[in-house]
């Protein structure tokens, strides 16, 4: 039994793993707090994880039924993200194992997400003995990637965002047009009713060769847009419309670059985790076109697409059974780790014999 903890920017969750399956998960969202800022304010952040870690691991443990007796290992999210809000979580689950003896596995974030489509089926659990040699896709409002896995803890990053994030981008562009923060779900919602055929917006470094990715000129091409049509929102149909254009543009170019790297690295499947994972038209979008390029589609069950503990759980629960060696005590938090690094971790030799 894995106790697995997350903090790494504004959501505080618990989770508890026994062999792959996901016994409880339990998320506590702090995004209507941060909303009336605009983004998410560091300091708020902490103070809310501070509060809400222990009621989160409680509840995670009443609804696995569950005590802190059959707990075996620790997992914590060790980076990356903000600084001080992985340091709340990862010092709390530091204090447990201390106090238990039991040993503490740090997960990388994106590693944890990079495995989130595996987890299929009730109750959840993560199906390791199917995971193939794929290309991954993590989509959030801090990172847009592509990632080639070949199995767990092996993976090679083909590509990231050079600047913004796709679902930052949606949500500044939202933003901009006064619907709030985060914006990326209204925009969303918004889209699946409006047009799209205009191609008012660019699809950045669609055809241009790499799997990198650029999404700030997107967002100032909205801006340009909105100052050059004043009132063009206001209307609903219209606003409706230009989040379709929007969406659009993300989407045709995500699933453009994504399904052209799993063709070109000759893998059979193609997954896609993260927030903006959540979005219906991606979702259509990826599986309408994996499956036109013959391509298997995994997506991760929007419950695991934002931020939760279950993912490090099931990730942290694996590498521990694999060898990888646990965390030393008085380890610090990771918050720039790199995700290729997070993949070259050493494992025991017993463990790799097997
Ligand atoms: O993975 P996540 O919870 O947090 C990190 O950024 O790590 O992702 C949050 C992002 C936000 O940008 C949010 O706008 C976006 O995911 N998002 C969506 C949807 N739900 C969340 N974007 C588009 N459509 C959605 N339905
Ligand atoms: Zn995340």
């Amino acid at each position: 039994m894995v106790l697995a903890i997350e903090s790494s920017c504004d959501e505080t969750a618990a989770a508890l793993v026994h062999r792959g399956v996901v016994l409880a998960s339990v998320v506590a969202s702090q995004a209507a707090l941060h909303s009336e800022y605009g983004g998410v304010v560091p300091e708020l952040a902490v103070r809310e994880h501070l509060r809400n870690l222990l009621p989160v691991t409680r509840e995670a443990l009443a609804r696995a039924g569950v005590g802190t007796r059959d707990i075996r290992a620790v997992v914590a999210t060790r980076g990356p993200g903000l600084p001080a809000a992985l340091a709340a979580g990862y010092a709390a689950a530091q204090g447990f194992a201390l106090a238990t003896g039991l040993p503490l596995m740090g997960v990388h974030h994106h590693e944890a997400h990079l495995y989130s489509p595996w987890i299929e089926g009730t109750p959840p659990r993560a199906a390791w003995e199917k995971l193939e040699p794929h290309v991954s896709l993590i989509v959030s409002g801090g990172h847009t990637m592509l990632v080639r896995v070949d199995a767990v803890g092996r993976h090679r990053v083909l590509g990231s965002t050079l600047d913004d994030a796709a679902g930052e981008c949606l949500d500044k562009a939202a933003k901009l047009m006064g619907l709030g923060y985060p914006g990326g779900p209204l925009v969303d919602r918004l889209a699946e009713e409006g047009r799209a055929d205009a191609g008012l917006f660019p699809r950045p470094m669609l055809h241009e060769p790499g799997d990198d990715f650029s999404f700030s000129g997107l967002k100032t091409s909205v801006r340009t847009y909105l100052s050059r049509h004043p009132g063009c929102t206001d209307g609903a149909a219209s606003l409706r419309d230009v989040c379709a254009e929007l969406r659009a543009a993300v989407v045709e170019t995500l699933v453009g670059k994504a399904v052209r790297a799993a063709l070109r690295e000759k893998v059979g499947c193609i997954t896609a985790s993260g927030g903006v994972t959540c979005s219906v038209g991606l979702r259509r979008e990826l599986e309408r076109h994996a499956a036109k390029a013959g391509l298997a589609c995994r997506l991760a069950q929007p419950a695991y697409c934002t931020d939760n503990a279950a993912m490090a759980g099931v990730l942290g629960e694996q590498l521990w059974m694999s060898g990888v060696q646990p965390d030393a005590p008085g380890l610090e938090v990771t918050p720039g780790w790199d995700l290729d690094a997070a993949g070259l971790r050493p494992r025991a030799k017993a463990a790799m014999a097997t």
